[in-house]
């Protein structure tokens, strides 16, 4: 049959939902062709013009233009829905928004906390065409610029039922990235994979469905060109990607409500995503020093020797962190009466020091304690603000406490009631941000300590691939209720609400910028908090990994995110530990934690030489903070990455096109670690251009090629990218002190011999000080052999504070003098072999337009 003979490649599976013989393959009209392999394509198929919905005329609805879809015929799911309402929006220049509903009966759609921002419009043209097949219906988007097929939904059959919704497409490259959380390398393998998105408690490892759900994907068009796509549905989703390329979705629940960005730029499309999903808070200062944490600092004296030894190896540390150890019985809002009896204290000397303090708050609450001995039980069932099972009753599940009860994050009076809790905890123990974790939600039980009913929800006609078999596995039932809807639909967004509800209660509470740090993660989770890969192994692939991970959470919107440094699960070796904590400071989020029974690995316990390659990597990330806090500016108002993939910057490089395992920050500085056992030089790859190496300004003019590093167990390969200038200051053992030291400026000269770079810099965690004009931002220029400060605001927040010094990269002769304001520089010294220009012991006012000239 001649709708039947396309290339294996070009199959699309039409027995998804499951196996099925010749005959019922037939039965569905599909084409049956067993192949030798029963991995790869599909034997089951769809033909091509497969019957479907038939799409009516496109009118002008209040958004945009709607049509309705109707199907002759059911499709061969349980509930089909044969009306359909398709609407058109033209968001932006950029964005185009199309939805797929049941015309019939309103269904679930997903409601992010804040809501998605409405179209503005803008008066652009479109940088997309649409185009309409309409029988059976599918849609092209075509790039306008240059005719190229961004999606084309033609390629399979659209198929909506109740809990099966699938939309197919091609895509314009096999280079996609994104459709977290994976362990996996930044661009995923199309070679007929699958992905399913569904939020559960799951160490890392490949293959898996981990802690975040983030429907959306990057697409980079070999060109340098990119778009992406975001599907806003909150239900089990799977995806699976197959080489011709093409990407079919498939989602349990919902509508289909689809994104489509055209960039053109990779950094456009991620700043188009945002737009809808929201762009990532402002983080405290504090948050982007060192952190350290256990799970078995079993008491406050233990606790405040960690920090003391910290200090007294001269470890830069700003926050000290606890594990479960503090609760009592592990109740979350208590603290253990004997061996932390004296919590507020020893938080009270944490601040004194200049640092910091956190603890673990896992959402589970204790149901079991004796009434009226617990009152975030009491209350919260006073308050109403449980999730209740099938039945109306309050779902138990089990969690470190034993048997809990799990909020609803999403009913306002369960988010007064933890905005309580929160506050009556905080008056004894000031904390100065939370640790959400186990927010899948994790539950040691299936469903309930009571199981679940048995019904369509918790065993659906499809189910994905996912840990555990059953999507109530180790999590709570589908057919919980919860204010908005039941949990079946809800629950990816569990750890975001809760993230929302901890990141207000603690803006309300503290009347600083708030500090939230999530295991869980969905769509918009970065306007409200920071988050971590979970349970990594100490291992060295999982060093490697942890790469295109964070990067991940860029593309996501969320660019405070780190791995547990030394690895979480396992003990972790000297040699291991050392390049984590050098990959680590370049984490925007830097914590070392680890699991109980493990060997310590808090960077004192090693030998002398690893604790110096740890101190080095640690006082150069200090050394970074103002830049790093520029980045974090510019992600907050800008919607730019911190952690950039090398696509991002040098998208039309092939080799950039690929490579995580290396990342930029910002668009300056890159990074080059060592992630292989005993290893002591690396070959980095250089995009086109001149690097300097920021240890020695030993510059390297790359065509785009690789080069062999030495990269002994001291040293963590940085480049600076020419052109560029580094905000730097002196380290500290605190932000708190480092804050006040002088500043220094890398200044990486073009071989036009200019240069630029600026500083965000306010308070480090006043609320809105952007939105509200209080904060400082200087830009700095460099050419005609002078560096130029333009502070272009001032708010106080850099009175008193110098630059002390700079460091120019590429000067081609010596220099004569150096002036700093016009006046000779006796302090400079220049060395003729990396023509490295290092003038220090000045004290220019910061706040003021300086001069550094060398003549
Ligand atoms: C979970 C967390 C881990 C934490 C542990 C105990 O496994 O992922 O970071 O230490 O629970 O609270």
């Amino acid at each position: 049959d001649i709708k039947c003979t396309m290339a294996p490649e070009s199959r699309f599976d039409c027995a998804r939902d499951r196996l099925l013989s010749q005959e019922e393959c037939e039965e569905r009209g599909c084409c049956y062709a067993p192949l030798p392999n029963s991995t790869g394509p599909p034997w089951c198929f769809y033909p091509s013009l497969y019957p479907g919905y038939e799409m009516g005329p496109l009118t002008p609805s209040t958004r945009g233009q709607a049509a309705t879809l109707t199907r002759a015929t059911p499709s061969y799911l349980p509930k089909d829905v044969s009306s359909l309402q398709l609407e058109v929006i033209e968001e932006t220049a950029g964005c185009l928004h199309l939805t797929l509903k049941d015309l019939s009966s309103p269904r679930y759609e997903v409601e992010l906390p804040v809501g998605v921002p409405q179209s503005k419009g803008d008066s652009q043209e479109a940088l997309y065409t649409t185009e309409f097949q309409s029988d059976p219906f599918g849609f092209i988007v075509r790039r306008k610029s240059n005719g190229r097929t961004i999606m084309n939904t033609t390629v399979a059959p659209l198929l909506f039922s109740d809990q099966y919704l699938q939309l197919s497409t091609a895509l314009a490259s096999s280079l996609v990235s994104g459709l977290g959380e994976h362990y996996t390398s930044l661009l995923l393998d199309l070679n007929w994979t699958s992905l399913t998105l569904w939020n559960g408690d799951v160490a890392p490892h490949a293959d898996a469905n981990l802690y975040g759900s983030h429907p959306f994907y990057i697409v980079q068009e070999e060109d340098g060109l990119a778009h992406g796509v975001f599907l806003l549905n909150s239900n089990a989703i799977e995806v699976m990607l197959q080489p011709t390329p093409a990407l079919t979705w498939v989602a349990l629940g919902g509508i289909l409500d689809l994104y489509v960005f055209l960039g053109p730029d990779p950094q456009s499309v991620i700043r188009q995503y945002l737009q809808v999903i929201g762009y990532p808070m402002m983080p405290p200062y504090w948050s982007l020093g060192f952190h350290l944490c256990r799970w078995g600092y079993t008491t406050t004296n233990t606790t405040r020797q960690v920090a003391q030894r910290m200090h007294n190896a001269n470890f830069p540390m700003d926050v000290q962190w606890n594990d479960l150890d503090y609760a009592k019985q592990r109740r979350v809002f208590t603290f253990d009466p004997w061996r932390f009896g004296d919590l507020p204290e020893m938080v009270e000397e944490f601040h004194k020091k200049g640092m910091k303090y956190i603890l673990i708050q896992d959402p589970g609450i204790s149901s079991t304690s004796p009434p009226g001995t617990y009152p975030p039980f009491d209350d919260g069932l006073k308050r109403d603000v449980f999730i209740k099972n099938a039945t109306g009753h309050i779902l138990i599940g089990k969690v470190w406490p034993g048997p809990t009860a799990f909020p609803d994050f999403t009913n306002p009076e369960t988010r007064r009631w933890w905005e309580d809790c929160i506050r009556d905890f905080h008056s004894k123990v000031p904390v100065d941000g939370l640790w959400i974790d186990m927010n899948e939600p994790s539950s040691f039980v299936q469903g309930s300590v009571d199981g679940c009913p048995d019904s369509d929800l918790e065993n659906p006609p499809y189910t994905p691939s996912v840990v555990g078999g059953q999507l109530n596995s180790k999590t709570l039932c589908m057919s919980a209720q919860q204010k908005v809807s039941t949990h079946y639909n809800l629950h990816n967004m569990y750890g975001l609400t809760e993230a929302y509800a901890t990141h207000s209660a603690l803006m309300k509470i503290r009347g600083k910028r708030p500090f939230v740090l999530s295991r869980s993660s969905y769509p918009s989770i970065g306007r409200f908090s920071g988050v971590w890969t979970g349970d990594v192994r100490s291992d060295w692939e999982q060093l490697r990994y942890s790469i295109p991970a964070v990067l991940q959470f860029s593309l996501f919107g969320v660019p405070l995110v780190g791995a547990d440094i030394c690895g979480f699960e396992g003990n972790t070796t000297e040699e291991l530990c050392v390049r984590w904590m050098q990959l680590g400071a370049f984490y925007p989020f830097m914590r070392n934690h680890n699991d109980k029974p493990n060997a310590p690995q808090e960077p004192y316990i090693f030998g002398k030489k690893a604790q110096a390659a740890m101190r080095s990597a640690l006082n150069l990330r200090y050394s970074l903070l103002p830049f790093l806090y520029t980045l974090f500016h510019h992600a907050h108002t800008s919607a730019d990455t911190v952690a950039r993939p090398l696509f991002m910057e040098f998208p039309a490089d092939s080799n950039s096109q690929t490579i995580d395992r290396q990342f930029l920050w910002g668009s300056s500085l890159l990074i080059s670690p060592v992630l292989e056992q005993g290893a002591v030089e690396l070959a980095a790859y250089l995009p086109p251009g001149t690097w300097y190496s920021l240890h020695n300004g030993q510059p390297f003019y790359s065509k785009g090629q690789y080069l062999l590093l030495p990269a002994p167990l001291d040293t963590i390969n940085v480049h600076v990218r020419e052109g560029h200038i580094i905000p730097q200051q002196e380290p500290a053992l605190t932000t708190t002190a480092s804050r006040r030291n002088p500043f220094f400026l890398t200044v990486a000269l073009s071989a036009g011999g200019w240069a630029w770079g600026d500083l965000f810099w306010d308070d480090g965690d006043s609320l809105d000080t952007f939105e509200m004009g209080n904060h400082c931002y200087i830009i700095f220029i460099a050419g005609q052999s002078q560096v130029v400060s333009d502070p272009l605001r001032l708010n106080g927040a850099l009175d008193g504070l110098v630059l002390g010094g700079l460091q120019v990269f590429g000067v081609p002769s010596p220099p004569l003098y150096v002036l700093a304001n016009g006046d000779k520089v006796r302090d400079f010294t220049y060395r003729s072999d990396t023509k490295v220009l290092t003038v220090t012991s000045l004290a220019l006012p910061m706040s003021k337009v300086f001069t550094v000239q060398w003549l």
